[in-house]
């Protein structure tokens, strides 16, 4: 069975400047020599996870992981998604197509830009797809495990009831949801699979100490409907005060406020799997550094609770 780890990491930004609907959706400019950099010293640091999907950068993100670990594809676990359509020319996001036809499209597409035989975690992209329709993609995924082309699959949703869903045949095994230490969502952890925690970092809130002004082509400065912990590129004024509610709990023990972010799901849960987005060394050595810190202590864990729920 796949085996996810503690922590991975994400790599939305890292596939630089994209759009949809004239809207930036992209995280600004990235430069791909220190993306590269950055998943090799996580490899290096002991972090196997990386999550990708096909539409980050329009195809970009994918093709970087793809350099990373070309030469030691065995050692890592590559989880990424489809479902969203794109044109990888005008680095432009057309829609979405949840048909099996595009399943069948995407998966060569994603082996071909990942430089690899096989895919270790499949992710249903299109959070809110009607069940019958995912009925016939989670056929489809069970027939590419026997293909051999995927290892397993699960959904990135935030409905409880299609992560379920998802999971309910041998090889679904994980949904990837919102959670953090903001933002908890526990009936998203409640069910027998794993969860890969989306935006663990509250989109950089848990782990900027400044906030300058962002690019215009950053996802945090154009306020699309799901954003929450950003308004106009600054932080939320409700996320930023609950930041600052518990950051004495969360650095204690000599950690840094992202490692106290990343050490609270540890201590909250054994399904979850948190998946911090990076860009640079510097922020892989800082987030993996949360592993020899551990877990909150059931204590520190309690006192976060009581502050925020
Ligand atoms: N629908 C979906 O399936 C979906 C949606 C969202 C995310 N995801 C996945 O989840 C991953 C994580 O979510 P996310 O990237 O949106 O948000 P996140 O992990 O909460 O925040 C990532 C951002 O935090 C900042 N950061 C990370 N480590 C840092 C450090 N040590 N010091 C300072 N800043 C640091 C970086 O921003 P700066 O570089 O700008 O400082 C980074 O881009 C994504 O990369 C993607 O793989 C999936």
């Amino acid at each position: 069975m796949t085996d996810l780890g503690k922590l991975g990491f994400g790599t939305w930004a890292m596939g630089g400047p994209y759009s949809f609907d004239g809207e930036p959706v992209g995280w600004g400019p990235s430069d791909d020599a220190e993306s590269v950099r950055a998943l090799r010293r996580a490899l290096d640091l002991g972090v196997t996870l990386f999550d990708t999907a096909d539409t980050y950068g329009c195809g970009h993100s994918e093709t970087l992981v793809g350099q990373a670990f070309a030469g030691v594809r065995d050692q890592v676990v590559i989880a990424t998604k489809w479902g969203f359509t794109f044109d990888a020319e005008t680095r432009r996001m057309t829609g979405t197509d949840g048909s099996v036809g595009h399943l069948r499209r995407a998966v060569e597409g994603s082996l071909r830009r990942l430089g690899t035989d096989r895919i270790d975690l499949y992710q249903l992209h299109i959070g809110d797809l009607p069940l019958d329709q995912a009925a016939l993609l989670r056929d489809e995924c069970e027939a590419l495990v026997a293909q051999g082309k995927i290892r397993s699959y699960g959904w990135s949703t935030d409905d409880p009831e299609r992560a379920r869903f998802f999971t309910e045949k041998p090889h679904g095994i994980a949904a990837q949801a919102d959670v953090n230490v903001l933002f908890d969502n526990p009936e998203m952890y409640a069910g027998e699979y794993a969860v890969l925690c989306r935006r663990p970092l509250a989109m950089g809130l848990l782990a900027r100490e400044t906030f300058d002004v962002l690019p215009a082509d950053d996802v945090r400065v154009t306020n699309p409907a799901w954003l929450r912990f950003f308004v106009d590129g600054r932080p939320s004024p409700e996320y930023f005060r609950a930041r600052e509610a518990v950051r004495d709990v969360l650095t204690s023990g000599g950690r840094t406020l992202v490692q106290g972010a990343l050490a609270w799901f540890w201590a909250r849960s054994p399904r979850l799997v948190p998946i911090p987005g990076v860009r640079t060394v510097a922020q892989v050595e800082e987030n993996a550094a949360a592993l020899r810190f551990g877990p909150l202590t059931p204590d520190e864990l309690a006192q976060v609770e009581s502050v925020l729920r």
